[in-house]
């Protein structure tokens, strides 16, 4: 089995945490890459629903090291807050790894997060207001406190003395507000947080390698998607991390030759929270109906999230640059009332088609969807356990995603449930691999 990543392909909220979950039980260490507090994974076991944030999905399974890697941003506070809710809900979180290379979100930062979209007005991006982008700022500053730093007093103390000297007049001068006080974020940080985290701090790279070396399996576990990749997304409508696959080798520690499989999570159509371009964007009844059946609302922030059709255009790019070996199909049981289901398979630009993604920003903003239109199934599929139960159209729409990707459709998800998937191919079985 070895390696495993698995990527979102759209906007995010994909349904990655039911998948992550059902793959990770063979798995010896799930491990966060990227992001912060800004994801938001469900998963539904046995009628208990957890949300999580920061903690990796694994962490359900007992025998899973679950780690949180150097490229994650980690609010300490809102870390443990996740712990102490897992475990009053009987969850062992004692094996948790959390980086010591990983850099903090301050206060500080969540507040440059709120002010500067207040500043951008009309022109805001939506974030999810954790201080996600400020503190990758800062890190690619270098004048970034990192997780290690909340063991060691002294640094912390001459590092944030430091930033908050530069941001202070910031605060005062631009936004009006307030200093922040280092002997308060000290005492919050350094007295409360510290002591608690500190058995779960540690070398994330070297406990990674040693598992490999000793034939362990490892799940690396995206959070948000291809399109709010920094570098691959739809820019400046994106978060400030790589989520695509490459993002494992910077923000895990590993070269790219560890990487086995690549398994894109990918929603039987699309949404997208916060503002940016979107293509197949549906804003009528077909949309809303997609945002009520699908419960499309933030699992954190509970913004209504905009829904569209299935691109394929944006699927096909993120089979090339994630090098995708399969993708996992989530909440098709969405579907299961409409009539016809369309297809965006091409987009329209000026008069030009386009079969990949266009390069330029603009185009993308005024792309006209080329649509096929395929047939609904009209029927409950939430039942179905197996790909000879699934309802011909269905089978059919599937088929459809596959031969537009060019990678197969290997896992469907059918519902919320753990147990509500079906295993699609014929050849593997990515859940149950040794059977
Ligand atoms: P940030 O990550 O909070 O800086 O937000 C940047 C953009 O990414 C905004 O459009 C957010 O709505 C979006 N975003 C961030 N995290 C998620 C997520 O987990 N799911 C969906 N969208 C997200």
């Amino acid at each position: 089995m070895g390696t495993t990543v698995v990527v979102g392909t759209q906007w995010g909220d994909e349904g990655k945490g039911k998948f992550t979950d059902l793959l990770a039980q063979d798995m010896d260490m799930v491990v966060r890459y990227q992001g912060g507090h800004n994801a938001g994974h469900t998963l539904v076991v046995e009628g208990n629903t957890f949300k999580l944030q920061l903690v990796p999905s694994g962490v359900l399974y007992p025998h899973i090291t679950p780690m949180i890697a150097n490229g994650v941003v980690v609010d300490p506070v809102v870390l443990l807050e996740e712990i102490k809710r897992l475990s009053a809900a009987g969850v062992d979180c004692s094996k948790l790894v959390v980086s010591g290379n990983a850099h903090l979100i301050f206060p500080y930062h969540q507040a440059l997060d709120v002010m500067a979209e207040r500043h951008l007005g009309s022109n805001k991006l939506g974030t999810t207001k954790r201080g996600i982008g400020p503190a990758y700022a800062d890190k690619a500053a270098r004048v970034g406190l990192r997780v290690q730093d909340l063991l060691d007093p002294k640094i912390f103390r001459e590092k944030l003395a430091m930033v908050l000297h530069e941001r202070n007049p910031l605060f005062a001068k631009v936004y009006n507000r307030l200093p922040f006080d280092l002997e308060a974020i000290a005492e919050q940080y350094l007295d409360e947080c510290g002591p608690l985290l500190k058995p779960h701090i540690g070398d994330t790279v070297g406990l990674l390698h040693q598992g490999l070396e000793h034939g362990q399996n490892v799940l690396f576990e995206g959070a948000q998607a291809m399109y709010l990749d920094l570098d691959h997304g739809t820019y400046p409508f994106v978060t400030s991390s790589n989520p695509i696959a490459g993002g494992v080798c910077v923000g895990a520690g590993i070269g790219p030759r560890y990487i086995d499989r690549v398994i894109g999570i990918t929603k039987a159509y699309i949404s997208r929270v916060g503002s940016g371009p979107f293509p197949s964007e549906l804003t009528d009844a077909v949309g809303d109906h997609l945002v009520d059946v699908g419960q499309e609302y933030g699992t954190n922030t509970k913004r209504r999230r905009r829904c569209g059709w299935l691109d394929t255009v944006m699927l096909r790019h993120a089979v090339r640059v994630n090098s995708l070996s399969d993708l996992a199909i989530t909440k098709l049981d969405v579907l299961d009332t409409l009539d016809t289901i369309k297809v965006c398979v091409a987009y329209e630009v000026d008069g030009e088609r386009y079969d990949t993604m266009p390069y330029h920003q603009s185009a993308i903003h005024r792309a006209v969807p080329v649509y096929e239109e395929l047939a609904g199934w009209g029927c409950d599929i939430s039942g179905v356990a197996c790909r000879s139960e699934l309802p011909k159209a269905a089978e059919d729409y599937l088929c459809f995603i596959e031969e537009q990707a060019g990678v197969p459709a290997s896992l469907v998800g059918v519902g919320p449930q753990r147990h509500q998937y079906i295993n699609f191919s014929s050849t593997v079985d990515l859940v149950n691999p040794t059977r």
